[in-house]
């Protein structure tokens, strides 16, 4: 996936430098290339190349470009390589249009070798297409308004874009992608924005605004402002410059002007600082924000039909990608747990393994609520009139607008691409949610209950944290591995399957994750004493605790060598080292133990997963990688 941003200033002043601002915050989005095209006199000026915002800018100068209106991007490459000249923007012919765009136009070679023969094409992209698409349909309509209808009638795929024209417009539309516009308001700056009637039809309103942000997530423009037009599927807008300021307009996919709603951003969202302070990447903050992210996530409000939902269903599917597919796995273990019907499945697979009927509740799992895979599988279990539940980070985002009923997990904006803190908060509702299931008949507050857990788990975090030193040394002892072999049992197989592709992700290592009872049943062919490979066990004191220890000791009889992550000394000979956790013994609840969901079940897989999240960290900085923008891959992947 991309990263799209459009910024239209007041007053002329210029905007090189705020567009790319918002493309640094936005870059977790996709790393490959950079590029931005200003409006300068009546010329559209483009500076764009291969690598990050700061590598961008200080090789090709970007913010030396002067303008009050641009463009910019970032790009994850779908359709050709990573190469200066596919760089996004992308310009028509004659060089009056500059284009960005997110996600994946699939009819691109049929227009190409159609009606687009004529144009002389500079990249391999897919995106290109609509800068000249743009330029020949504004030659036959001669009106923006005509050719934007024609345009989105012809693109067929999935599109978020934004095209700047000589003139000074912006017009842009979205279809699976998201794309929300900023309006800015600040009285100390005297920017603002106010409704005006539509000379032609004064049913409608445009908007006058001295300013304006268009871009694919808040985050980029919310510390300019926390007022938003989220565009739904098919709508298009104009940006006229006129006079002190902007119009703008929007439009259905007929062309029908329409009247959109302006959304107030959580506050939450806008206060929350997005820089990485003292820590040395975005992804170590965010490890270390989980001191207080989950008891965070413990007091997250969840709304009572969201849980009689998942009591009346007749099953309960729940569905991810990634890291969230791995919660859901852990949702299923909880739910089961407390009597619920229910089923995990990996999101990119619900419409090729799983039949869905009307009786069923999906339930999806998802940190950015923008991965494509996952909003396609929602979409396929609404048209079978499912009802769908989500467990969202992003509220504003197509999942939560899309769900019947959300609960955020408000762990604040995740920037590295790897989850963390999302994982581990996510873990919390989900028992939060299980653990409410279990007693919906009996109407004890137990928020006392959360609060006292949330912090006893945070004192844990803390201790973990403290021992980071340990792990930079384990790290140090296995940099050099091919492959590292993640075992665990029951809960913690969860945990493992956690930490097998956080080591993938940031340490580019290949990771396994073993139920410890089937490696006598095949993996353990793959052990030998030659310190290629390594074996991490989650062997914390519950009921696998000793099954666990026997698989170590298979292990260590064929001269591999093992890390245990345990709270318990007992066999702490069995393991090369050991890595201590806290005792979960200190996590006093007074609260009744009686309930079908010990606090065990949550601070057992945080306690295991924070060891883990640390380990791949401390690899990939020592093997010189940098773990917020892991290669080939993006924080949530908008294109299935
Ligand atoms: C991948 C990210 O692109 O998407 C993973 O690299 C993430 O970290 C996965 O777990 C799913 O993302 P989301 O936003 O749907 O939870």
């Amino acid at each position: 996936m991309c990263s799209i941003i459009a910024y239209a200033s007041c007053n002329g002043s210029d905007v090189s430098s705020i567009l790319l601002d918002s493309l640094s915050l936005l870059e977790y989005r996709g790393y490959d290339s950079v590029g931005i095209a200003v409006l300068n006199d009546s010329s559209i000026i483009v500076r764009k190349g291969v690598g990050n915002v700061k590598d961008v800018n200080r090789k090709h100068r970007l913010e030396e470009l002067v303008g009050s209106i641009g463009i910019g991007h970032t790009r994850w490459a779908t359709h050709g390589s990573i190469s200066d000249l596919n760089a996004h923007p992308h310009t028509s012919c004659d060089g009056r249009i500059a284009v960005v765009h997110n996600g994946i136009i699939d009819n691109y070679l049929e227009l190409r070798e159609g009606m687009l023969k004529d144009h002389s094409f500079k990249s391999e992209t897919d995106s290109e297409v609509i800068a000249h698409m743009l330029e020949q349909l504004l030659s036959r309509h001669k009106d923006i308004k005509d050719a934007m209808v024609t345009l989105l009638r012809l693109l067929h795929g999935s599109y978020a874009f934004v095209a700047l024209l000589n003139d000074g417009t912006l017009v842009g539309s979205r279809y699976n992608e998201p794309l929300i516009v900023g309006v800015v308001s600040s009285a100390n700056n005297n920017l603002y924005y106010y409704a005006i009637k539509d000379e032609e039809d004064n049913r409608y309103n445009d908007l006058f605004c001295s300013s304006c942000f268009i871009s694919s997530d808040v985050l980029a423009f919310i510390k300019y402002t926390d007022k938003a037009i989220f565009l739904s599927n098919g709508e298009f807008f104009i940006l006229r410059p006129i006079k002190d300021g902007y119009r703008l307009s929007i439009y259905d996919t007929e062309g029908n002007k329409i009247s959109k709603q302006i959304t107030q951003i959580a506050w939450e969202l806008s206060s929350y600082v997005i820089d990485k302070g003292k820590y040395a990447h975005y992804t170590l903050k965010e490890i270390h924000e989980q001191e207080y992210t989950i008891a965070r996530a413990l007091c997250s409000k969840i709304n009572h039909e969201f849980i009689t939902r998942l009591i009346d269903a007749k099953r309960v599917i729940v569905i991810g990608s990634g890291s969230s597919y791995n919660a859901s796995l852990y949702a299923k273990h909880l739910l089961a747990r407390v009597g619920v019907n229910v089923d995990a499945c990996i999101a990119s697979e619900v419409r090729y393994s799983i039949s869905i009927d009307s009786n069923d509740v999906l339930l999806a799992i998802s940190q950015s609520g923008e991965t494509a895979d996952l909003l396609d599988a929602v979409r396929y279990a609404k048209s079978k009139g499912c009802k769908i539940l989500s467990i969202v980070n992003v509220n504003t985002s197509s999942l939560a607008r899309e769900s019947d009923y959300f609960t955020s997990i408000n762990a604040g904006p995740e920037i590295g691409v790897a989850a963390t803190k999302s994982f581990t908060a996510q873990l919390a509702v989900i028992y939060k949610v299980a653990s409410l299931i279990a007693r919906e008949n009996n109407n004890y507050d137990y928020s006392i209950y959360y609060d006292s857990l949330g912090s006893a788990i945070s004192k844990g975090i803390k201790d973990i944290i403290a021992k980071e030193n340990i792990l930079s040394s384990i790290a140090d002892t296995i940099k050099g591995v091919n492959d590292i072999y993640v075992i665990g049992k029951g809960i913690n197989h969860i945990i493992a399957l956690e930490g097998a592709l956080k080591l993938k992700e940031l340490a580019y290592i290949h990771a396994e994750a073993i139920n410890a009872g089937e490696l006598k049943h095949g993996p353990l062919a793959l052990i030998d004493n030659s310190r290629n490979s390594a074996v991490i066990a989650l062997n914390v004191k519950d009921h696998t605790y000793k099954d666990v220890i026997n698989n170590v000791k298979e292990v260590k009889a064929r001269g591999g060598y093992v890390i245990g992550i345990s709270d318990c000394y007992e066999y702490k000979e069995c393991y090369d080292v050991m890595l201590n956790l806290p005792s979960i013994y200190d996590v006093n609840t007074n609260c009744n133990s009686v309930d079908t969901i010990s606090y065990e079940s949550l601070a057992y897989p945080i306690y295991q997963c924070i060891p883990l999240q640390l380990l791949a960290y401390n690899i990939a900085v020592k093997r010189d990688y940098n773990p917020d923008y892991p290669r080939n891959i993006a924080k949530s992947v908008t294109v299935t």
